[in-house]
């Protein structure tokens, strides 16, 4: 779920070198297919905000709301509720745009492309602040949360959902010779992120409580939507490859030579490729902090 594997010119190169065109931004898809994997989950992430909503929630921000898939999952939680949804990608607001559309949402969706980090344009008094996978991103969180807090009205919630990174799918010997595998993948990825996106993997709730938040709610999970057996397969190995693919270009320099010839094996539509793989299942770990605004706090 995460997006900054992503190494534009390794990917371009990779591409090149298999006579491939480029592939088109995956980016929107995978969000999608991780929301879907992850339905339930976030269903139930939701029916818990609304047990710990005090005044209703009708005013939500959608805090980096990418492609949307928080905001349409809250509409159909909160049926009387509207969607400020913030996001400093123009791309990623105009496809959340013509999703709302398809959807007969627009009357309910109100993008707003800002640097959510620095300002929320125009919100005031909100009920619910939905941060996923978002926070990590920006510059300075503690900033953040001051203008995070001064867009909830008093009493109202944040929620943050956060990840460890982008989900597992293979088993330690996915490929015979080369095991353990994914796991140093994700070894070089850290190394990665921890200069890209450094505030992956923060402590949220610290965070919550020294910007004055009450922490209501904290939850972490091991989650494995998508078995061998579930029904969610075929769009598991979707899921699958679009991830492996950009962890693939990610790594290029930074792993053995033997393993990206290995990652290519489960990528080129062969008997090893992941769209077709019996032994494959999604497992991610998912944090959730439900944090309020104590009622009568200042801004
Ligand atoms: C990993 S995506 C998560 C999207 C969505 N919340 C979800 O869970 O599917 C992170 C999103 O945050 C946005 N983003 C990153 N930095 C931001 C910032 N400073 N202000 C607003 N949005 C930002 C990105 O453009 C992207 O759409």
């Amino acid at each position: 779920m995460t997006h900054h594997v992503s190494a534009g010119h390794d990917r371009d190169s990779h591409a090149h070198a298999h006579g491939m065109e480029q592939p088109p931004d995956d980016l929107v898809e995978i969000l999608d297919l991780d929301a879907e994997m992850f339905a339930p989950y976030l269903d139930s992430v939701h029916r818990k905000i609304a047990d710990l909503s005090e005044g209703g929630v009708r005013h939500i921000v959608d805090l980096g709301a990418g492609s949307g898939t928080g905001t349409f999952a809250l509409l159909r939680q909160f049926p009387d509720a509207r969607v400020t949804a913030v996001d400093s990608s123009a791309p990623m607001l105009e496809q959340l745009t013509r999703t709302a559309a398809g959807k007969n949402l627009a009357a309910r969706v109100h993008p707003v492309r800002a640097d959510a980090g620095k300002s929320l344009p125009g919100v005031s008094d909100a009920d619910l602040v939905w941060a996923s996978a978002s926070l990590h991103h920006l510059d300075d969180p503690a900033a953040a949360m001051d203008v995070i807090f001064a867009a909830l009205r008093p009493g109202g919630l944040l929620a943050v959902a956060e990840l460890d990174g982008m989900p597992y799918f293979l088993p330690d010997d996915a490929v015979p010779d080369r095991p353990g595998l994914e796991a140093r993948c994700r070894t070089a990825l850290t190394s990665l992120h921890a200069e890209q996106v450094p505030h992956l993997g923060s402590d949220w709730g610290t965070r919550l409580a020294a910007a004055g938040f009450d922490i209501a709610y904290e939850q972490t999970g091991q989650l494995r939507p998508a078995a061998a057996d579930s029904p969610l397969r075929e769009r598991a190995g979707r899921y699958a490859y679009l991830t492996l693919r950009r962890i693939r270009d990610a790594v290029d320099g930074l792993v053995e030579a033997a393993d990206l010839k290995a990652l290519d094996t489960l990528l080129d539509g062969g008997a090893q490729d992941v769209r077709h793989r019996a032994d494959l299942e999604v497992r991610s770990t998912r944090q959730l902090w439900i944090a309020r605004r104590p009622a009568g706090a200042g801004s």
